[in-house]
C-alpha cells in the first residue's frame, strides 16, 4: 500500500534539528509509486531523500546561467530610458536606444551605485552618483570629476546579450545561451486580443512555480469549486511528450460555464468540455491555449525567470479571440488573479524553496505526476550537461 507523507509532515521530515519520523521510502525513478519493504529508519530515509544540498550550489540553478530569461516587459522600457531587473543574484540594466534594447550589470565600475537610477543623455549611460558616463556599448567615456582621465581609464559596465520576443526583453548572462527566447505562436494572430498584466514575484524558485502552473492534482484543493471539486480529485490517463523542444500535453476538463462566459462565447449549457493544450519549454516558460466547444480560444502564457536560488520574478501575457470590451479581458484577469491568490501561499510554503538536486528527494505518483517528473527530468538533463562539474 502507497503510504505519503501529509504536507506538514514532510515539511518537517529532515529539517535540521527536527525530531521527525520518516514512515515512507520516496520513489525512485521507474518506480514512481510503489516502496516494497517496511518503513526506512529516520537515519535511512534522511540519508536517501536528504534534499538539502545548498541551494546556491544546486546544479540546476548554477545551470540557468545558460538559458535566456525575461526581466522586463518590452512596453516599458521607453526611448532613451533604462529599467532595472534581477536574474540569478544579479543587478540587471535595461536601455533602449534608437529603438534598440541592451542589457548590462546594473553596477557602476566606480563605487558600484545603480546606473539605472541615473540618466540617458547623448547616447550615454549617467551613473546618479558621481555622473560617470557609459556609451551603449557599456565603455566608459566621462568622469566628470577628473575629465583628462577620460578616454584613458580603460573600464566598462559589463554587457549581457539581449533580445526582445513576444513583448518581453531576454537576458543571457552568457554568450553562447542554450537554445532561443520562447516566442508564442498566437502573438501575432490578428484576431487574439492580448493584455500584459504587472508582473508578479513569489517567493520560490522558477521550477517550484512553473510545476504549480501545469499540477492538475492540485485543482480540486487549493482551487476548490473553481477548477475542480474534491469528489473529482482523481487524475485520468494523458500522455506528455517531447517535440520541437517542448513538453508537450493536452487535457479536456469539463467545466462549468458562468454567465459571463455564457454571454462572451455566446454558448448557453451549464458545463462544456474544454481542451487544454500546453507547451512548455524549459527551463521556465509556459504556454497554455484553451479552446471552447465553439473554436473559440482562450490563451494563458507565463515565464518564470529565477532573479534568486528562492525567488521568482513571473512575466504572463493573456489573450482572447472572443471578448469584445476591456471589461471582458478584466473580467477573465481578475479570475486569474484569484487562481494565483489561492496558488501563492501553498507554493511559497513548498520546502525548500529551491527545487532538490536529486529526483528521489520527492516522492510522486504515476499520472497525477507525470508532468512534474518529466520537467524535472528534462531540466536535470539538462543541467548535467550544461554544468558537468
Ligand atoms: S558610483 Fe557611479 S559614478 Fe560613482
Ligand atoms: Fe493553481
Amino acid at each position: 500500500m502507497v503510504t505519503l507523507l501529509s504536507r506538514g509532515r514532510a515539511a518537517l521530515a529532515g529539517r535540521p534539528g527536527a525530531n521527525s519520523t520518516v514512515t515512507t521510502a520516496p520513489a525512485g525513478i521507474g518506480r514512481t509509486d510503489r516502496h516494497e519493504g517496511g518503513p526506512l529508519t529516520t537515519v535511512e530515509a534522511r540519508e536517501t531523500v536528504d534534499p538539502f544540498i545548498p541551494e546556491r550550489d544546486s546544479r540546476w540553478y548554477r545551470a540557468m546561467r545558460h538559458f535566456w530569461h525575461p526581466v522586463a516587459y518590452s512596453k516599458d522600457v521607453a526611448e532613451d530610458q533604462m529599467v532595472s531587473g534581477r536574474l540569478l543574484g544579479e543587478r540587471i540594466l535595461v536601455v533602449r536606444h534608437q529603438g534598440e534594447v541592451r542589457a548590462f550589470m546594473d553596477v557602476c565600475r566606480h563605487k558600484g551605485a545603480a546606473p539605472s537610477l541615473g540618466w540617458v543623455e547623448n547616447g550615454c549611460i549617467n551613473c546618479p552618483y558621481h555622473g560617470w558616463a557609459y556609451d551603449m556599448d557599456g565603455t566608459l567615456v566621462s568622469i566628470p570629476s577628473r575629465p583628462e582621465l577620460n578616454g584613458v581609464l580603460q573600464v566598462g559596465l559589463v554587457r549581457y546579450l539581449c533580445r526582445e520576443s513576444s513583448g518581453m526583453v531576454w537576458v543571457s548572462l552568457t554568450d553562447e545561451p542554450w537554445g532561443d527566447p520562447p516566442g508564442i505562436p498566437e502573438w501575432d494572430d490578428p484576431i487574439m486580443r492580448w493584455q500584459t498584466p504587472p508582473s508578479y514575484d513569489w517567493a520560490t524558485s522558477s521550477p517550484r512555480r512553473l510545476e504549480n502552473f501545469v499540477d492538475f492534482s492540485h485543482f480540486p484543493f487549493v482551487h476548490e469549486n473553481v477548477l475542480g471539486t474534491r469528489d473529482k480529485a482523481q487524475i485520468e490517463e494523458h500522455d506528455v511528450w517531447r517535440e520541437d523542444g517542448a513538453l508537450r500535453f493536452d487535457k479536456v476538463f469539463v467545466e462549468p460555464n458562468v454567465d459571463r462566459m455564457k454571454e462572451m462565447l455566446g454558448i448557453d449549457e451549464d458545463t462544456m468540455s474544454v481542451r487544454n493544450w500546453y507547451q512548455l519549454t524549459v527551463p521556465g516558460s509556459i504556454s497554455l491555449v484553451r479552446t471552447f466547444p465553439n473554436g473559440k480560444r482562450y490563451a494563458l502564457y507565463m515565464v518564470t525567470a529565477p532573479t534568486g536560488p528562492a525567488t521568482c520574478r513571473n512575466f504572463w501575457h493573456i489573450g482572447a479571440d472572443f471578448t469584445s470590451t476591456s471589461d471582458d479581458m478584466d473580467f477573465l484577469l481578475e479570475f486569474e488573479y484569484m487562481v494565483l491568490d489561492q496558488d501563492q501561499p501553498v507554493v511559497e510554503s513548498q520546502w525548500p524553496e529551491h527545487l532538490p538536486d536529486r529526483l528521489s528527494a520527492e516522492t510522486y505518483v504515476k499520472v497525477a505526476d507525470d508532468i512534474t517528473l518529466a520537467y524535472r527530468k528534462w531540466l536535470f538533463e539538462l543541467a548535467e550537461e550544461l554544468e558537468p562539474n
